[in-house]
């Protein structure tokens, strides 16, 4: 099998394509390296056995000719490409939502010109600002303000999930929408917000804890290896097109209660430092108080959902840390 996969130098991305060259597919990745590293696969590129397997173009998924000839070579287009992470959202608000809106409408136009089976990730932020758990894939969805930048972020998701959708129901695109959970693994970068690396690098530096808010937000966490058997398994399951899917761990736990059991594990003496949103992220900030999944829906499809502790998890990246 021939796979496309758009950020398949980024941390999930990377995941998935050593798996699917493992399973002996031919992989094409396509990455503008925006947030990824190329390190992420140079050990692919370096493996024999893979080697003459893999196809990295540095490039962005809106250069329509590229996008083209590689949607035309593959038979099957996992889509993970994004402006991803709170900062990055922030810091490039409208960069983002094009490489968001537009980079998804490219990559659907050119899976639905030579009907490829395509695979969407969306997120858990689409939700907005529910409370209450497990969130359903059914669920109505509540947003901030258009001055909450934020909310952008899971908009342009969103949009993404309308417009597959739309090509599914108008010409029968057969598309497939995920909605990943907090996934965290080895290769995740603390660099554009995501919480676990950031506090193990700072616990391991023996530096404060920087958490945002009272700490009192709470999030489940998903192993990256148990993310891409859920994609994979999705990408081959007839029953998954048209239908969307939460993705995620269900064991929930407090920002404050994660910074200290890092601080336990690490043996670190940082100690923790609340610092407020707005002077984290300005003062149209708004977080999401609690993000839990139902992986109910994806069980049934699959005959399974990920179940890796976050003690499993935090061992991981802990290792992945030490070693770089
Ligand atoms: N990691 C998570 O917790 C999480 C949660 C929910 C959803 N997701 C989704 O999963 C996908 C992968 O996320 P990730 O965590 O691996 O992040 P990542 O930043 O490591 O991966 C995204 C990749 O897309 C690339 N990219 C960005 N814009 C591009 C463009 N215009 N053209 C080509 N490549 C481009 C980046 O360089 C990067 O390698 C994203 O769609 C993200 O929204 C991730």
């Amino acid at each position: 099998m021939r796979i496309l996969i758009t950020g398949g130098a980024g941390f999930i991305g990377s995941h998935l394509a050593e798996s699917c060259l493992e399973k002996g597919d031919e992989v094409y990745i396509i990455d503008d390296l925006s947030t990824g590293d190329i390190k992420n696969v140079r050990f692919l590129q370096d493996n024999p056995n893979y080697r003459d397997r893999l196809f990295i173009h540095i490039n962005t998924i809106l250069n329509h000719d590229l996008m083209l000839e590689l949607t035309g070579i593959c038979d099957q287009v996992y889509h993970l490409a994004a402006a991803v992470g709170v900062q990055t959202i922030l810091e490039k608000p409208l960069e983002s939502i094009i490489t968001n809106i537009q980079g998804t409408e490219k990559v659907l136009e050119m899976c639905n010109k030579f009907k490829k089976r395509v695979l969407i990730a969306s997120t858990s932020e689409v939700y907005g600002k529910h409370t209450h758990a497990p969130l359903v894939e059914t669920d109505n969805i509540i947003y901030g303000p258009s001055s909450k930048f934020r909310w952008s972020y899971a908009a342009s998701k969103l949009m993404d999930e309308f417009t597959a959708l739309a090509y599914h129901r108008k010409n029968g695109l057969e598309v497939i929408i995920t909605r990943l959970f907090n996934t965290v693994g080895p290769r995740q970068t603390g660099a554009y917000g995501m919480v676990i690396p950031r506090f193990v690098a700072q616990a391991l530096r023996n530096e404060p804890i920087t958490v945002y808010g009272d700490g009192s937000q709470t999030r489940t966490f998903t192993y990256v290896k148990d993310v891409v058997d859920a994609l994979t398994k999705l990408m081959a399951s007839n029953a998954s097109i048209g239908e969307v899917f939460n993705i995620g761990g269900v064991e929930e736990i407090s920002i404050l209660d994660l910074a200290n059991k890092i601080i336990a594990m690490t043996a670190s003496t940082s100690r923790i430092q609340l610092i407020p949103y707005d002077e984290a992220f300005g003062k149209d900030f708004e977080d999401m108080q609690r993000r839990v999944p139902s992986t109910e829906k994806l069980a049934q499809v699959i005959g399974s959902a990920p179940d890796k502790s976050l003690d499993f998890i935090l061992n991981q990246v802990v290792d992945f840390i030490k070693n770089q």
